[in-house]
């Protein structure tokens, strides 16, 4: 792939307005909006004719106009080398079932972020055949929020640098490469997939701050002004079960690592991942509560609530437990059940986010529960051991 390289950006959310902008700023690569949900695209083309996609970071804009705009899979996608799908893990399946036909053979393929699990699913799709490459990114870059549809997003944060994955793994190098310089990023090849299925930290980090701060006082109302940041309140009780959450993802690592030889050295602990990801944007490195209090790139975000005037309760359908609970933290407790390993602080957070949710995914950390085929839980794609789970993840 070279300067000739066609890009589809598929979603048409806070992440695919930065990265059109993005792609354009890095390089100018052509690059096509897919935007398949709703009447999204139309709108987007709306705002594009009136100058294309601005991003905003502090003083520096960056103005993309994307070369398509279409909600049609068949018109975009059969040109395509790199698809980038950029939304929520809960719409993955949707727009992967809707490329999937059109896909041509050698493209790469790819979820940014991936949360966990992407590659059981992706793997299941036939796309082997066609020798499609799968990549998935551990975070987005970007903290991000459209302003005006189709017009202007606001970037309220930039993580310096970004893993990512690749399947099958021989082609990491090589994909990473292509993605920097149409993106412009900083990216870190992962080891596996794997390594970014457990190295997901938003499933440590929605979930559990949610846990953290409304456990217990699910009935509390808050006034406009109490509703706590979500990231900058974090106290000394949340951060010590963030830290155990991490620990217990740590120990589900190391043992593959271990007992069976596959290299998951880039599942770091989440305050390592904190100090690369914000570096010098985090002013008192300390600890993992101070990393969260003193980061300028989480200023200002305020935790998911519901509720009109002076009334708010915490928001229990908010995607900070939508997706990352079934795309994230379930996907995580099926790998450590495989490795016959417990996570008694996870099962907790699995336990009452679900409760909230109103959803039923695991019964006595067994995925019993008459939700579980809509999470990414290892046995809703037949894996049951760990031959079968290295085979579709490393
Ligand atoms: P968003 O909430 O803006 O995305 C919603 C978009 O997803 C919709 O506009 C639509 O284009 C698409 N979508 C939703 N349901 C769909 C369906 N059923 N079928 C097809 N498309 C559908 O999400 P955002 O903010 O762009 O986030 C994308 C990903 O990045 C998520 O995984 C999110 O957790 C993650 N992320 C976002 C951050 C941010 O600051 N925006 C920060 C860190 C991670």
């Amino acid at each position: 792939m070279g300067s000739q390289t066609k890009v589809v950006v598929c979603g048409g959310g806070n992440a695919a307005h930065v990265l059109v902008p993005a792609i354009k700023e890095a390089g100018g690569t052509w690059v096509a909006v897919l935007a398949t949900f709703g009447d999204e695209s139309q709108r987007i083309a709306n705002g594009v004719a009136q100058g294309g996609i601005i991003a905003a970071y502090r003083d520096h804009h960056y103005r993309g106009v994307p070369d398509l705009v279409t909600s049609s899979p068949s018109e975009a996608i059969p040109s395509a080398d790199v698809v980038i799908v950029s939304v929520p893990a809960f719409a993955h399946a949707q727009v992967v079932e809707s490329i999937a036909p059109y896909l041509k053979c050698g493209a790469f393929l790819g979820a940014m972020p991936s949360r966990s699990g992407f590659e059981f699913y992706a793997t299941n799709k036939h796309l082997r055949d066609r020798d499609i490459t799968l990549f998935g990114f551990q975070t987005l870059p970007w903290a991000c929020r459209v302003a005006d549809y189709g017009r202007l997003v606001n970037v309220l944060g930039r993580k310096n640098i970004v893993s990512m994955g690749a399947f099958p793994t021989s082609k990491t190098a090589g994909v990473a490469q292509v993605l920097a310089s149409i993106t412009g990023l900083r990216i870190r090849p992962a080891n596996s997939m794997l390594s970014i299925s457990l190295g997901n930290v938003g499933q440590i980090i929605h979930p559990g701050i949610m846990y953290g701060f409304f456990h217990g006082r699910e009935d509390l109302d808050y006034d406009s002004d109490s509703v706590p940041l979500f990231y900058q309140s974090v106290n000394r009780e949340t951060s010590m079960i963030l830290d155990l959450m991490s620990r217990e993802i740590l120990a589900v690592a190391r043992l593959i690592e271990q007992k069976h030889g596959v290299n998951l050295g880039d599942v770091i602990g989440l305050k390592q991942w904190l100090l690369d990801s914000y570096g010098d944007q985090i002013r008192d490195k300390t600890d993992i509560q101070t990393c969260f209090a003193t980061n300028s790139a989480y200023e200002g975000i305020k935790a998911p609530v519901i509720g009109e005037g002076n009334k708010f309760r915490p928001d229990f359908k908010s995607r900070y437990l939508t997706e990352d609970v079934p795309y994230g933290l379930v996907v995580t407790r099926g790998v450590a059940a495989i490795c016959g390993i417990e996570t008694p602080v996870i099962d907790r957070v699995i336990d009452t986010c679900s409760h909230w949710m109103g959803v039923q995914y695991l019964i006595g950390g067994k995925p019993c529960g008459r939700d579980v085929s809509g999470t990414r839980h290892p046995v809703v794609y037949g894996i049951r051991d760990i031959d079968r789970l290295i085979a579709t993840s490393v």
